[in-house]
């Protein structure tokens, strides 16, 4: 396959675009304002879900569905429940508890725009809501599909996945020795690559895809999400909080457990240049069809937030 030149970068920023201004109608209309007492849950939920972020998971949703001609209306659900579970993980990861941060998304944590506890139930709401929203008939009329999408992304999202990684990471910072590169790179997988997993899997799972090119878009967002974990830490350490829209430099002193702690920037890089060239190597059997992955594959480690 060509390389991603200019005009591949410049459809790819059009597409993600579009497709983020598409997820925040979808969220708008799942995650309505309520009137009365769980008006603050609601509006906590909204803060921390709707109009902010690169909607990469979500893209990636929709991406995926589309190889397969699945719905672009249900893509959109499974789109937007993924970013829900997203959210929810920023959400909580901002908790004094965890890395106790005060800025995300170019504006205040959901704690400090509330409070903790309105942050630690909006958290847990948008968890489940989205797997109210991927249960619902609209997402798919096979109660297979939804049952399939429910028990992936509750995988993803859970002691072996999401969660899992977010323990070893808060244990990684107390640990008496550093975490050798296999270790980090398991913490990493957890915290962040299952859910792009998950991501990069479910518009073949809606779109009923061939086992073979599921498992192509499984391999895919494995390598992706690698990527992408490293991408985040590069990014601490090299990138402004005006690029990001969180605060950066904070890993090195908190402990955190990452490759660029570990192997130094240069060769922390040379590891997601190598990881994207092997994610893109996943989709040579979808085809031209897949041309914006590939380029979001080259976007993951050239973005600057
Ligand atoms: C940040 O994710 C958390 C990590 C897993 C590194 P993103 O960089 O995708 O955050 P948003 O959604 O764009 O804000
Ligand atoms: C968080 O990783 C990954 C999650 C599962 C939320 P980080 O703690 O590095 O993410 P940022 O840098 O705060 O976005
Ligand atoms: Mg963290
Ligand atoms: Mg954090
Ligand atoms: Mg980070």
């Amino acid at each position: 396959m060509r390389p991603t030149g200019e005009a591949d970068r410049l459809s790819l920023a059009r597409a993600m675009a579009a497709a983020a201004q598409e997820m925040d109608a979808a969220l708008d209309v799942l995650l309505p304002p309520a009137e009365g007492p769980e008006a603050r849950l609601y509006a906590a939920m909204r803060y921390a879900a709707i109009g902010g972020g690169k909607r990469l998971r979500g893209f990636l949703v929709l991406e995926g569905a589309r190889q397969f001609s699945a719905s672009r209306a249900a893509a959109l659900r499974v789109a937007a429940a993924v970013e829900m579970v997203h959210a929810y993980s920023l959400v909580h990861d901002d908790l004094p508890a965890m890395d106790d941060d005060d800025l995300r998304r170019g504006k205040p944590t959901v704690h400090r725009a509330f409070d903790e506890a309105t942050a630690i139930l909006a958290g847990d709401a948008l968890q489940a809501h989205a797997f109210t929203v991927l249960a619902e008939e609209d997402t798919h009329s096979d109660p297979a599909v939804r049952a399939e999408l429910v028990r992936c992304l509750s995988r993803a999202a859970g002691p072996r996945g999401m969660c899992g990684g977010q323990m070893l990471d808060m244990l990684a910072e107390e640990a008496e020795s550093p975490l050798d590169e296999i270790a980090i790179g398991r913490l990493q997988t957890m915290k962040t690559g299952k859910l792009i997993e998950f991501s990069a899997e479910a518009g073949a799972i809606l779109g009923k895809a061939p086992a073979p090119l599921r498992h192509a878009l499984c391999c895919y967002g494995r390598d992706l999400g690698a990527a992408f974990q490293i991408a985040d830490d590069l990014l601490d350490a090299t990138a402004t909080e005006a690029e990001t829209g969180k605060r950066t430099g904070k890993d090195a002193g908190a402990g955190k457990a990452t490759l660029v702690g570990l192997l130094g920037l240069d060769r922390a890089r040379l590891q997601a240049e190598r990881l994207v060239a092997q994610a893109k190597d996943h989709l040579d059997g979808l085809g031209e069809r897949a041309g914006l992955l590939r380029a979001l594959a080259d976007f993951v480690i050239e973005r600057r937030s």
